[in-house]
């Protein structure tokens, strides 16, 4: 089954009022969330979460305390998985829901070729994140007969692990990565 032929079910909040003697308007109001907060607080959490593991597992089991490595086949050797795979077994989890959205991990200079960009959102969106420092990249897209509503986001090297890794792993394209460089993206794609 297509999980992007999943609509995403209407999300609303309602708004109460905890101290209902200072309210004098009406007791609760409701709104929708936007596609393009729904991304942003799905990111936030990712980007969090990618973080935390890289800098205080990663970054500090492999780096400074040097006590287990973090290498690709971390089942059989019984090491540490990557952070990028960290997030594409979190990603596989989520989309096995089935709530209508999905998310990946890109890069122009990708270790992986399957993560390059393909879509000419994700090209443009990448491109965009990596010259504009701090700003994401929000588009609507169509891929055959269905709709979403696209966000990018810059997948910034926030640990030394980042850049020594790529830049020394033999299938990278590139070898100077440099801290907090934007080495790829985040891409979130929400069924409309
Ligand atoms: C110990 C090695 C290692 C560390 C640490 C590491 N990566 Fe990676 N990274 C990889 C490998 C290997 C892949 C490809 C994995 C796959 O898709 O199966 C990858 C994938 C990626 C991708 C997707 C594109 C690609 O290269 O395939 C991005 C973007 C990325 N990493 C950025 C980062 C950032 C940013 C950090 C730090 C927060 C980081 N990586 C930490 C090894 C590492």
């Amino acid at each position: 089954m297509n999980i992007y032929a999943q609509r995403v079910p209407a999300l609303s909040i309602v708004a109460c009022c905890a101290a209902a003697s200072a309210c004098s308007s009406p007791k609760s109001t409701s709104g929708s969330i936007s596609p393009k907060l729904m991304a942003d607080a799905l990111h936030a959490v990712m980007e969090s979460d990618r973080t935390v593991y890289t800098k205080f597992v990663v970054n500090r089991l492999t780096k400074e305390e040097k006590v287990i490595e973090a290498t690709e086949h971390w089942k059989d050797e019984s090491t540490l998985p990557l952070p990028a795979q960290m997030f594409r077994m979190g990603a596989e989890m989520a989309s096995a829901k089935q709530l209508g959205f999905t998310y990946s991990l890109l890069s122009k200079w990708p270790i992986n070729k399957q993560n390059t960009p393909r879509t000419e959102v994700e090209k443009v969106g990448l491109d965009f994140v990596a010259e504009h420092k701090g700003e994401n990249y929000y588009a609507e897209e169509v891929l055959g007969d269905a709709k979403y509503f696209t966000a990018v986001y810059a997948d910034t090297a926030v640990a030394e692990a980042c850049i020594s890794c790529h830049n020394d792993h033999p299938d990278s394209p590139r070898e100077d990565f440099v801290l907090n460089e934007v080495m790829g993206g985040v891409v979130i794609r929400i069924a409309r």
